[in-house]
């Protein structure tokens, strides 16, 4: 642990008390290790996000207020990398919303490499596009059905993708609700992008979004071993 860990973790929650911005924070942790290319070794959890082009990505509409949100505690405590900031800010968050504890390294080191445009997936597209993307970090069919849990968090925005809606009843609450309105299909006003739908294309990837919303410790315990894998993309090991 580093010693001023506890510290900066206590003011990323204080300020999430005061701006429940958890599901952007998770969302800017997950633009930015999820460009990872496991054969070039390029991209991943380098911060380069912060940088343009990168921000200017279509994908990345509206992460620029999470760049800016997270400036100040840079600031603060300028001896943490801002990769290390930005992964331990969505691990805070996801804690703060009520979900799992996910052990946390310090050590990544920031980039200025922005990676081109076209590397986070499509929500347009379900398989074999979802693969495509997820392979290419390195990631498996398992991580695809955990990861995308995380859409427990948050909502779509008109002004950002062009999609609207929250994918659950509590958007600030990390929870397995998301699973069962995969499963039910009809959400009834909620989200569903095709992305999301697509992990019912393939039986093996449909039996664990049944397992998850049967079993939301199941959810938990799986959801920390591929977050820790998304969030050390490019992690010098
Ligand atoms: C599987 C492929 C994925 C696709 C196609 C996808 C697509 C999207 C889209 C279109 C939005 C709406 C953005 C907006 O309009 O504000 C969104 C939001 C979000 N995504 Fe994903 N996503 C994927 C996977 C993930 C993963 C792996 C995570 C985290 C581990 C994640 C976390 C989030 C969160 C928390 C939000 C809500 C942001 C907010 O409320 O501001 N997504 N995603």
């Amino acid at each position: 642990m580093v010693e001023f860990e506890t510290a900066l973790r206590e003011d990323i929650k204080t300020f999430l008390s005061e701006v429940p911005c958890h599901p952007l924070l998770v969302r800017l942790a997950w633009h930015d290790a999820g460009t990872y290319n496991h054969e070039d070794k390029t991209g991943g959890a380098n911060a380069s996000i912060r940088f343009e082009p990168e921000i200017l990505h279509g994908a990345n509409a509206g992460l620029k207020k999470a760049v800016d949100f997270l400036e100040p505690f840079h600031a603060k405590y300028p001896a943490v990398s801002y990769a290390d900031l930005y992964q331990l800010a969505s691990v805070v968050a996801i804690e703060a919303a009520g979900g799992p504890v996910i052990p946390f390294k310090f050590g990544r080191i920031d980039s200025e490499a922005c990676t081109n445009d076209g590397r986070l997936p499509d929500a347009t597209k379900r398989m074999p596009h979802l693969r495509d993307v997820f392979y290419r970090m390195g990631l498996s069919d398992k991580d695809i059905v955990v990861l995308s849990g995380a859409h427990c968090l948050g909502a779509a925005h008109k002004d950002r993708s062009g999609f609207v809606g929250a994918w659950t009843t509590k958007p600030l609450v990390f929870d397995n609700e998301y699973y069962k309105n995969v499963i039910n299909g009809d959400t009834k006003g909620l989200l569903l992008l095709d992305s999301d739908k697509a992990l019912c294309d393939e039986p093996e990837l449909e039996k664990l979004v049944t397992t998850y919303a049967e079993d939301e410790g199941a959810f938990f315990a799986d959801y920390i071993e591929s977050h820790i894998k998304l969030s050390e993309l490019g992690f010098p090991a």
